[in-house]
């Protein structure tokens, strides 16, 4: 096992979260555990997955046969649409469980609001009694706008401990961080390098990468952290997976987040009040 794993962030929680984890999305169930086997190695602790996914058999699978206790991991899964209200949650937890043969959740999200459907502040109650069971350690919440988590805190008193939302130099999202800022909810980054090519291909990336002696995706990933964003970089490649994590021992001057902002809004962003999950 690899001794350096990545420094963590303290949730609202009490609990402790790496600051970089491990993307799921569309890696195959038969695939996923042996690439979370090889993410252990090189230091990664935190792994996103979610119902939808259809990969937490193989999840689990990786989580217990990596070689690092259970505890020291941290995994997430969320509720999909179709799990929304207080029972199907409370049902779709231990379904997850189940799959992944792990007695507990690190963190459980709220996949998407779905506003149309009217069920999150349903969902969000079991997810309170499931953390009062021990059953998760975290709850939080994924693609929340300031309107959909201001409901939540007014309608049950509790706020997320994390919002996981899509976010990257393209999507800034700075509403969404001034917010969570202000109520101490830790924001996740997905898509945080714009699903790969074009945004570590633009020249201000790259030019970065360069001066620093980094990869592209190294400035991008440590453009996140410098602004107290957890990225979660999904990848299937050895040497991808180890030039991701390795992301601590350089900062990004403010010069050179001035250039990166020159990125932003050139992507338009999912809009979680008319987003379908199911
Ligand atoms: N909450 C939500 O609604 C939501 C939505 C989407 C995603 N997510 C989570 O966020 C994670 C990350 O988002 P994402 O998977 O959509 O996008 P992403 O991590 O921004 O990008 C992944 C893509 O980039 C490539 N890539 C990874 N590292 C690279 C590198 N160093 N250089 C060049 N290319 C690289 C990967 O290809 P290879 O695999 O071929 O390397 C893959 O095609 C997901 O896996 C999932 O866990 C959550």
């Amino acid at each position: 096992m690899n001794e350096t794993t990545a420094p963590l962030v303290r949730l609202n929680s009490g609990t402790a979260m790496p600051k970089i984890g491990l993307g799921t999305y569309q890696i195959a169930d038969a695939e996923v555990a042996d690439v979370i086997r090889q993410a252990a190695r090189l230091g990664y602790r935190l792994i996103d997955t979610a119902a939808s996914y259809g990969n937490e058999r193989g999840v689990g699978l990786g989580v217990r046969s990596a070689g690092a206790p259970r505890e020291d991991f941290f995994v997430v899964s969320k509720v999909r649409g179709a799990d929304h209200g207080y029972g199907p949650t409370m049902r779709a937890l231990e379904a997850s469980l189940d799959r992944m043969r792990l007695d507990y959740l690190d963190l459980l999200l709220i996949h998407w609001p779905l506003p149309g459907q009217g069920f999150y502040v349903d969902t969000w109650r079991a997810m309170a009694r499931l953390r009062a069971d021990g059953r998760v350690k975290s709850i939080g919440v994924s693609n929340f706008t300031p309107a959909h988590l201001d409901r939540l805190e007014a309608e049950t008193g509790i706020v997320p401990a994390v919002n996981q939302i899509q976010l990257n130099p393209r999507i800034t999202q700075d509403q969404g961080r001034t917010y969570a800022a202000e109520k101490g909810i830790v924001v996740q980054s997905w898509g945080p390098l714009s699903h790969g090519a074009s945004l570590l291909a633009e020249p201000v990336i790259r030019n970065l990468a360069e001066r620093h002696g980094k990869t592209p995706g190294q400035i991008v990933l440590r453009w996140h952290l410098d602004l107290d964003l957890v990225p979660l970089p999904k990848t299937v490649h050895t040497q991808r997976l180890a030039t991701n994590i390795d992301v601590f021992d350089f900062r990004l001057s403010s010069a050179e987040h001035a250039q990166i902002a020159q990125l932003a809004g050139t992507q338009i962003p999912m809009d979680p009040d008319i987003h379908h999950e199911y």
